[in-house]
């Protein structure tokens, strides 16, 4: 029982603890490439509650040189933690305007600042 349960609390504390350092190294880097990205994140909620950058883009790119690995989030990563908000935005037309928005292939080349 003692064991079982201190081996419990152990692998808790190395999957914060891996979540931690990944969610730093992101941050060291991005801090120069993109600090605007950054400062929002250290402002808002996820920060105080542990929701770092690998949560949403996972932590399949490290470096300069595979940026494409990084995943983009969809309204389904935000699902298990705000499952009431994201059905509720499903059901709604902004969804299917998102939806009919990024099937247009020259959305894409749109300036960040049009969209
Ligand atoms: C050594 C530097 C470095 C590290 C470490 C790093 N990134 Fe990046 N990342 C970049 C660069 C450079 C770009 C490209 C930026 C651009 O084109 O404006 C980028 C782009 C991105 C993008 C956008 C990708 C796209 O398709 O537009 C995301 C999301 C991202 N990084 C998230 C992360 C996450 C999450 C981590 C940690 C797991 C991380 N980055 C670690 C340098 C880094
Ligand atoms: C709660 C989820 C979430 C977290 C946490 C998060 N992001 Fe993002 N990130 C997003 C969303 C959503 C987008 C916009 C995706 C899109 O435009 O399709 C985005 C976009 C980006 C982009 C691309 C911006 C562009 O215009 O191309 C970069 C780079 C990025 N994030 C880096 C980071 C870094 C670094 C961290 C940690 C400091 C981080 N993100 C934390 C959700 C998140
Ligand atoms: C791992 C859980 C988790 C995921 C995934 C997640 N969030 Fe959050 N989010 C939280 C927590 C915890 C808070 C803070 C508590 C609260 O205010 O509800 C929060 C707060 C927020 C807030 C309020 C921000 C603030 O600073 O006041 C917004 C907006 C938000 N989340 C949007 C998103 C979006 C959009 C996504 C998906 C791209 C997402 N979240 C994914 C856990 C998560």
């Amino acid at each position: 029982m003692r064991t079982s349960t201190l081996r419990t609390i152990v692998v808790i504390g190395l999957v914060l603890f891996s979540s931690n350092v990944f969610a730093q190294i992101c941050v060291n880097c991005h801090k120069k490439v993109t600090p605007n990205i950054v400062s929002d994140w250290e402002l808002s909620k996820h920060s105080r509650t542990d929701v770092g950058c690998t949560v949403c883009h996972g932590d399949q790119h490290k470096t300069d040189q595979d940026t494409s690995k990084a995943k983009m989030p969809t309204p389904d990563t935000c699902a298990p933690c705000h499952g009431t908000r994201v059905e509720q935005f499903k059901k709604g037309k902004h969804a299917f305007a998102w939806a009919a928005q990024w099937a247009m292939p020259t959305a894409h080349w749109q300036p960040m600042a049009l969209m």
